[in-house]
């Protein structure tokens, strides 16, 4: 009898143990958003939707990001940094009401599998897709980084859907403001006026541009920032008046340290505020890169700030780190790492 007790104990705390490693392994059977882990859609497959942004709209999350391919290969044409590549398989889209269970909705911005020529065939770049809606055009505008297969392009693109869903119809590529553009993000501020905002100048200057309102094309109005300071994984958001701007340093698919700067106005000028994040790996971002901070919609003071956590060798399997912003009295930030959370509990 005793030693039946023993076995059901060293059971039960064998299942219970295999049970807490499997959670933090994967999002699959939890209610939560498990940073690093792995990250399952509603169909059980894997997401992969990366350099992601996410747009809210008539109460629901829409993730889109980068749908990479599944085999990783280092471009042999660029030699002078690590430039792993994966083909570009266009842009997916997720949807959400809870923010923890994602639904597929399918690869919105098809790549152009046949036209060698296409700017969407697989063997070009498409980075960082960022959706807005546009309240007068009634329009979805995605914006993304265009590139050619060794990043020497350097050019947004631009494509327009009447759904979330898409399909977007693809509209054509530009260098805006005649500069460089790789790395970008897109804002829309309470006053519906739009921005573009990209490392330019060969990654080493920030724009931030005034959108026609149409969201389509750049108005002639930009400023340059944090000039010869190499910012990269641009990530906008505003609070109580205040705009922030998180972004990485320039280290290709390696980590760096973050940086938040703030701004009373969109066009500058920005307070350099150092390091926000907390915690173990802090200063290399937990191994991750920012591309998204959005707000929850119906609460106070909660905001979520993305990260990439880039696999270099196998992009596919990149994950996803996902923390609550915290602000204190003066609206500084600080992004703590956490493991395992579940909005609904962090946001009261
Ligand atoms: C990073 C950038 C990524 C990707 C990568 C390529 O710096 O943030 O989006 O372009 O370089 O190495």
């Amino acid at each position: 009898m005793r030693k039946n007790l023993f076995l059901f104990i060293a059971l039960f705390s064998l299942l219970t143990f295999s049970c807490g490693q499997k959670a933090a392994d994967s999002n699959k059977d939890l209610k939560m958003i498990v940073s690093g882990a792995e990250w399952f859609d509603t169909d059980s497959n894997r997401i992969n939707a990366h350099g992601a942004g996410i747009l809210y709209h008539d109460g629901i999350y829409y993730w889109y990001g980068e749908y990479k391919g599944d085999s990783t290969y280092w471009n042999p044409k660029v030699p002078s940094w690590e430039c792993y590549r994966t083909e570009a398989g266009g842009v997916s889209c997720y949807s959400s009401k809870d923010l923890v269970n994602w639904k597929f909705e399918g690869v919105v911005l098809e790549s152009n599998l046949t036209d060698t020529l296409s700017e969407l065939h697989p063997s070009n770049v498409l980075e960082r897709p960022k959706v807005l809606y546009n309240d007068k055009t009634k329009q979805f505008v995605m914006w993304l980084h265009v590139d050619s297969h060794d990043y020497a392009k350097a050019a947004a693109g631009v494509a327009v859907s009447d759904t979330p869903t898409g399909s977007f119809s693809y509209l054509g590529s530009m260098r805006p403001n005649d500069a460089m553009s790789r790395d970008m993000t897109l804002f829309k501020d309470d006053d519906g006026r739009a921005y573009h905002v990209y490392s330019s100048e060969e990654n080493k200057t920030l724009y931030i541009s005034l959108l026609t309102d149409d969201y389509l094309k750049p108005t002639g109005n930009f400023t340059r920032n944090f000039i010869d300071q190499s910012r990269e994984a641009p990530a906008v958001f505003k609070r109580k008046g205040k705009y922030y701007i998180l972004s990485s340093g320039c280290t290709a698919w390696d980590p760096n340290q973050a940086e938040v700067a703030v701004a009373d106005s969109m066009m500058g000028a920005w307070t350099v505020k150092g390091n926000p994040c907390t915690g173990k790996d802090a200063e290399i971002t937990f191994y991750g890169q920012s591309t998204h901070v959005f707000p929850v919609a119906g609460k106070e003071d909660a905001y979520i700030a993305m990260f990439d956590k880039w696999n270099k060798t196998d992009l596919i399997n990149s994950r996803y780190i996902w923390l609550p912003v915290a602000f204190d009295e003066n609206g500084d930030i600080e992004i703590a790492w956490n493991e395992q959370w579940n909005p609904d509990q962090v946001f009261k």
